[in-house]
């Protein structure tokens, strides 16, 4: 790198001389001169200049836009350190309360909430129990704070395979066989009113189950929460760059994979199918996830819908930034800085990251 650098740089410095040269002449010395058909009154530097460049700087990233992940464990009664996500932790639920304010003095406003349980089933009950570990948590959070709850509504981390509904008989052994669709989405519902009972300001189903939003809508209005928005992961690929968060939630699938519910990554119009369902199924916010390698399906929702769209920073981009920074290969603040703006520039208005305490304490 530093040589590439190094003989682009002697490059130019032959050039300028040579222009110097070329254009002596008279009394008066050329050290420059425009391209050949170069318009000279066009010149986009001048809008460059420190003075100008916040005046017709087109995106701003505030910590407002950001939502902070926040895992509670109730395996533990002590915070565990997340190894693939430095900076992260899991924290017991009496801690969760701290742990949201730690956020809260970055300036971020907003947290999401994910559970590992203290024991997993078939069906993943601990997901919609009243004294699960995400309702203890968040009880006390919206008690005690006035951070903005939302809640993931998934059942990868409360079943014993991993999966994120219920399965089909045989599937450990089957590939083609995956989890059952519509069973599934009364759990999706109950656990969401039970989010709801427990405080969550919103609920964000990630389950990428057909129907999903439509059932945890009836599901809230039922119970009365029909003040609970939605934030639907209405556009959730099959992601290698998941991998860091199953360590930190503890919900790899134990058999198999996602790719019978999730998204193909090769898939760009299919999403937009996807979300015209979320949309007349009751979303109130559109999130595509991953962020970074998706910004075209970012943009392409913008451009179709009002709706807030929302993206999901996700650990595997989190981490690899990380990885490269510390072998001294990327500067960690500026690249993390760099796609947070990219992602709102794409036209996320809300992003979902482990580096919003980060970013937001340096804005
Ligand atoms: C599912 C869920 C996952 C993530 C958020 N919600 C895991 C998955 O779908 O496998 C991943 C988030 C990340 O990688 O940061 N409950």
């Amino acid at each position: 790198m530093v040589k590439v650098f190094g003989t682009s740089f002697v490059g130019e410095g032959v050039q300028s001389s040579m222009n110097s040269l070329l254009f002596a002449s008279g009394n008066f010395i050329a050290t420059s001169a425009p391209a050949r058909g170069m318009n000279q009154d066009r010149r986009p530097r001048r809008l460059r200049t420190d003075g100008v460049r916040g005046l017709v700087s087109e995106t701003d990233l505030d910590a407002s836009d950001l939502i902070a992940p926040v895992f509670v464990d109730a395996t533990t009664d002590e915070r565990v350190p997340i190894e693939t996500m430095p900076g992260h932790e899991r924290v017991p639920v009496e801690q969760a309360v701290a742990r949201v304010e730690e956020i809260r003095e970055t300036g971020v406003e907003a947290v999401i909430v994910f559970g590992i349980p203290e024991d997993k089933d078939e069906r993943g009950s601990r997901a919609w129990a009243a004294d699960g570990v995400v309702q203890r948590a968040v009880e006390r959070i919206t008690a005690e704070t006035d951070a903005y709850v939302i809640t993931d509504v998934c059942l990868c981390e409360y079943t014993s395979h991993g999966h994120c509904g219920i399965v089909e008989e045989h599937a450990e052994t089957d590939p083609t066989l995956t989890v059952e669709n519509d069973p599934t989405l009364d759990l999706l519902a109950n656990t969401a009113v039970s989010h709801a009972r427990a405080g969550a300001d919103m609920v964000a189903p990630s389950s990428m189950t057909d129907g999903m939003v439509g059932a945890i809508r009836e599901g809230l209005d039922a119970d009365g929460h029909d003040d609970v928005p939605i934030m639907s992961y209405a556009a959730k690929y099959e992601s290698a760059f998941y991998g860091p968060f199953r360590d930190a939630a503890d919900g790899a699938p134990a058999f198999g994979d996602r790719r019978h519910y999730q998204m193909d990554p090769a898939n760009a119009r299919e999403a937009m199918r996807e979300v015209a369902l979320d949309v007349e199924q009751g979303a109130d916010v559109l999130m595509v996830k991953p962020a970074l390698p998706y910004l075209d399906i970012v943009r392409a929702i913008r451009e179709s819908y009002d709706h807030p769209v929302a993206a999901y920073n996700v650990s595997g981009e989190y981490a690899m930034l990380h990885a490269a920074a510390e072998k001294g290969w990327l500067d960690l603040e500026a690249v993390a800085y760099e796609s947070l703006l990219s992602i709102k520039r794409a036209g996320a208005d809300l992003i979902l990251t482990y580096f919003a305490e980060d970013i937001a304490e340096r804005m």
